[in-house]
């Protein structure tokens, strides 16, 4: 007798991951970026993948292989990044896990500019705050994660966010950690929600299986 496939937690959920750096463009040659490398949000697409989900993956200029098996949309700046977000802003699940810049220039040049006429300053002003966007826009049922990179403070800050957001989950990484953080392949993490908090350490992959299995299971 045949009994079936087995079906995990998030089979026909339709997921939505971002990952990796953005860019914000000074002129063509020039930009503020960070150094993340899109390894934490790709663990997190592929675990939502291998429990079942229909899985976009929305991502920067990644520093590592991105899966060929998935959905994928490129993406630059912040601003492209929040265009792509609100075409899929109707998922079940959104995992922001790009790390977002929080200022772009005020003004991006279309040319290169020469040293000798740029001052010493570079005007910049605020980006949109997408995850704080989906949280405001929040779908019925929708599940949203988010991720905090801190310092200090890491469970304050991180709990302020997930207030702040109007997030279901935040997944705060301690940066004072050697095996933690940005470009490793290891990491700690704490998974905040309003009911509490567990921390999971471990490799990327094993820490994103986990946390969507506590999440979903
Ligand atoms: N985020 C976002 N849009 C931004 C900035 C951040 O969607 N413009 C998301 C990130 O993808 C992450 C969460 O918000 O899921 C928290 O990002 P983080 O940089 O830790 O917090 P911020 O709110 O930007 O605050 P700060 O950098 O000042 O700590
Ligand atoms: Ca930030």
């Amino acid at each position: 007798e045949i009994i079936g496939s087995v079906k995990g937690p998030l089979e026909g959920k339709k997921v939505v991951v971002t990952a990796g750096p953005t860019r914000e463009h000074i002129d063509p040659v020039r930009f503020i970026s960070n150094p993340s490398s899109g390894k934490m949000g790709i663990a997190m697409a592929k675990a939502a993948q291998s429990l079942g989900a229909d899985v976009t993956l929305i991502h920067g200029p990644l520093s590592v292989e991105k899966p060929d098996d998935m959905h994928s949309v490129s993406i630059t700046s912040t601003a492209d990044l929040f265009e792509a977000v609100k075409e899929y802003s109707d998922a079940d699940v959104i995992i922001m896990a790009a790390a977002v810049s929080d200022f772009t220039p005020a003004e991006t040049f279309t040319h290169k500019v020469k040293k000798d006429d740029a001052g010493d300053a570079i005007l910049l002003k605020r980006t949109q705050d997408i995850l704080a966007w989906l949280g405001e826009n929040k779908k019925e049922g929708q599940v949203l994660i988010g991720f905090a990179m801190e310092t200090e403070n890491l469970v304050e800050n991180a709990t302020s966010k997930l207030k702040k957001k109007n997030a279901d989950y935040i997944i705060a990484n301690a940066l004072t950690e050697e095996d933690a953080g940005f470009a490793t392949d290891t990491n700690r993490v704490l998974l905040l929600s309003k009911d509490g908090e567990q921390q999971f350490e471990g490799t990327k992959t094993d820490i994103a299986i986990e946390v969507l299995n506590t999440i979903f299971r």
